[in-house]
């Protein structure tokens, strides 16, 4: 089994060449880390549920959440509205693909929610202490990203050595599962190439673009330690502004000086900044990788450096997510809620 994803990906030779180190490194420290045979364990297991026949999905969620037996219940809820949310993604994107728009995801693009459900499946062949710290909220050091990072490997080893198991012996062919294996590798790249391989654009899969979105959508609706979460009119124009998308300057600009004003009564403004700087670090779509400091250099920066590089991570932010993504989401949202409504439960429609 190739261990190296890139050679999936359609890429210049000069491109495969440029990225090849970063995920050799990650390939390495996978094998180092020893986690070869949970990462087989979780293959088999896998396989043997998606083998099973479900008559309901909600039987098959169920199953899948063995996947994440020391986590937090909340885990296994992200991962169904994932699932539903990537779906109306893709029903969108279905719709524009028959239109003539053309997509790599062929006709499993009605599946690209699996990949919604099954994007942080890596992170079950990393030790559950790990996890268990980035879920509270306590900020990574480096050595800790570098590990967290492997789920992106871990991910798409347990997916592609389980589409192999469940290949076997049958006609056929259960290459959804390899396409799937794909955009989970993929799903912290982002657009403008600051992702954890440093993917590019279309060289990022479509349905990995999509996943990305609704993760960050999620991450952005829940609250975690003390930051509260975020509305969602506040949340879109989050998304258009990451997007490149024109958003609403002014109802951004507002929700920024609140923010700010916020934050400047409290006592503790300069923690808060450094806090949010790593924050937007710690997962290695922002990692400081062109700017020069440290990830733990960053709370001895004085006031005016700090703010220099909350700037630039806010501005190079803007190139994150697919603009035509962002734009299909909420068209289907704002034109179908009643379809949404009967897709998800009470409790999701309060986040879209
Ligand atoms: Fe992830
Ligand atoms: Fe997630």
């Amino acid at each position: 089994m190739s261990l190296n994803f890139l050679n999936q990906l359609e890429l210049s030779t000069e491109r495969r060449n440029e990225l090849e180190p970063r995920v050799q490194s990650l390939v390495d420290l996978v094998q180092k880390e020893g986690l070869v045979p949970k990462i087989e364990q979780r293959a088999e297991m896998l396989a043997e549920i998606l083998g099973e026949p479900h008559e309901r999905l909600s039987n098959l969620f169920n199953s899948l959440s063995r996947f994440f037996p020391d986590l937090p219940e909340e885990q296994g809820e992200h991962c169904k509205l994932m699932y539903v949310l990537t779906s109306v993604i893709g029903t969108k994107l279905d719709l524009l693909k028959r239109k003539g728009s053309s997509s790599s995801f062929g006709e499993d693009l009605k599946r690209i929610g699996y990949a919604g459900f099954l994007h942080d499946i890596g992170k079950s062949a990393l030790s559950s202490r790990l996890i268990q710290r980035i879920d509270e909220g306590v900020y990574l050091d480096r050595e800790y990203f570098e590990l967290m990072k492997l789920h992106i490997i871990t991910g798409y080893m347990v997916l592609s050595e389980a589409a192999d198991l469940l290949d076997k012996g049958k006609e056929e062919s259960g290459s959804y599962l390899k396409k799937i294996a794909v955009a989970v590798a993929c799903h912290h790249e982002e657009m403008g190439g600051f992702g954890y391989v440093g993917l590019k654009g279309e060289e990022i899969p479509l349905v990995s673009r999509a996943t990305a979105l609704v993760d960050s959508l999620l991450a952005m609706a829940r609250r975690r330690g003390y930051d509260p979460a975020i509305p969602p009119e506040e949340a879109y124009q989050e998304l258009y502004r990451c997007s490149g998308l024109p958003f609403d300057k002014d109802l951004l600009g507002e929700c920024n000086k609140r923010k700010l004003a916020a934050f400047e009564k409290q006592s503790d403004y300069r923690e808060r900044l450094v806090s949010m700087i790593q924050r937007n670090t710690k997962y290695g779509q922002i990692y400081p990788r062109d700017l020069d400091i440290s990830y733990t250099d960053i709370s001895l920066l004085d006031m005016p450096a700090l703010e220099e590089v909350y700037l630039a991570i806010r501005l190079r932010s803007e190139k994150q997510f697919d603009p035509n993504i962002v734009q299909a989401f909420r068209d289907y949202v704002s034109k179908n809620p009643g379809r949404i409504k009967k897709l998800v439960q009470k409790k999701v429609i309060e986040l879209i």
